[in-house]
C-alpha cells in the first residue's frame, strides 16, 4: 500500500525542484524535516497556505526544521507562481522561496507517498494532490503525518505547535497534553517510574487525584 507510516524511513528519492535536483536523505542531513504537499500552483487556498509556510520559514529553521514542499506541477510553473506568493504576502513579485517546491508532474513521489486526493480532480479527469505533511526527525523517521483534502487549508501555527511537541518528546522525554501551548505544563508519559521522573523533572511532577485511584495523570513544567 502506498504511503507513510509512523516510523518509516523517509524514501531516499531524487527529485527536480525550485532550488535544483535533491536526493532527499541529502537535502534533510542531519535536520528535522517537513515535507508537504498541496494540489496546484496558481490555486487560491495553496497560494495562502505557501504564502504563510514562507512566513514561518524562520520560526522552523530556528528550530532546525527543513521545509520542502510539492506538487504535480513543473519547476518552471513553481518558480512563477512563487512570484504571486511573494505578491500575496506584500513582498517582491520574485521566484525565490525560502524553501524549495518539488516538481512531481508525473505524480510519481506523490503515488508512492500516498498524497493523491481522489475528490478532487484535474480537466483531464487525474487526481490533484491533497495537502499532506510529513515531518521527519534528524534519524530520517516519520514522526508525524496530517492528511487534509485538497479543499482544507492547513493552519502553519498548528505544524509548528506540533513540532515543538516531538521536540519536546525527542529531546525531554515529556508528552504534551490536550490544546497544549509552548510554555504550558507537560506530561510525564505513562511508562516513567515516579522515582525516575522525580530525579528527571527537578521542577518537580504534581499528580492530580482520579476517583480510580491511578496516579497516571502527573504534570511537571516545561523543561527548558
Ligand atoms: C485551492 O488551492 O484553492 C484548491 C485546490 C484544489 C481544490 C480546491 C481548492
Amino acid at each position: 500500500m502506498p504511503g507513510l507510516l509512523l516510523g518509516d524511513e523517509a524514501p531516499n528519492f531524487e527529485a527536480d525542484t525550485t532550488q535544483g535536483r535533491i536526493r532527499f536523505h541529502d537535502f534533510l542531513g542531519d535536520s528535522w524535516g517537513i515535507l508537504f504537499s498541496h494540489p496546484r500552483d496558481f490555486t487560491p487556498v495553496c497560494t495562502t497556505e505557501l504564502g504563510q509556510a514562507a512566513k514561518l520559514a524562520p520560526e522552523f529553521s530556528k528550530r532546525n526544521v527543513k521545509m520542502i514542499a510539492l506538487s504535480i506541477d513543473s519547476v518552471e510553473d513553481h518558480l512563477s507562481w512563487s512570484k504571486d506568493i511573494n505578491a500575496y504576502n506584500g513582498d517582491q513579485p520574485e521566484e525565490k522561496l525560502p524553501f524549495p517546491i518539488i516538481a512531481d508532474a508525473k505524480r510519481e513521489l506523490a503515488v508512492k507517498l500516498g498524497m493523491l486526493d481522489p475528490d478532487e480532480r484535474d480537466k483531464d479527469g487525474m487526481p490533484l494532490t491533497a495537502r499532506v505533511v510529513f515531518v521527519f526527525g534528524p534519524d530520517k523517521k516519520l514522526k508525524l503525518s496530517i492528511l487534509y483534502p485538497a479543499t482544507t487549508g492547513r493552519n502553519f501555527d498548528e505544524i509548528l505547535r506540533v513540532v515543538d511537541s516531538l521536540q519536546l518528546t525527542a529531546y525531554k522525554k515529556v508528552a504534551t497534553p490536550v490544546n497544549w501551548k509552548p510554555g504550558d505544563s507537560v506530561m510525564v508519559i505513562p511508562t516513567l517510574p515516579d522515582n525516575e521522573a522525580k530525579k528527571l523533572f527537578p521542577k518537580g511532577v504534581f499528580t492530580k487525584d482520579l476517583p480510580s485511584g491511578k496516579k497516571y495523570l502527573r504534570y511537571t513544567p516545561q523543561p527548558e
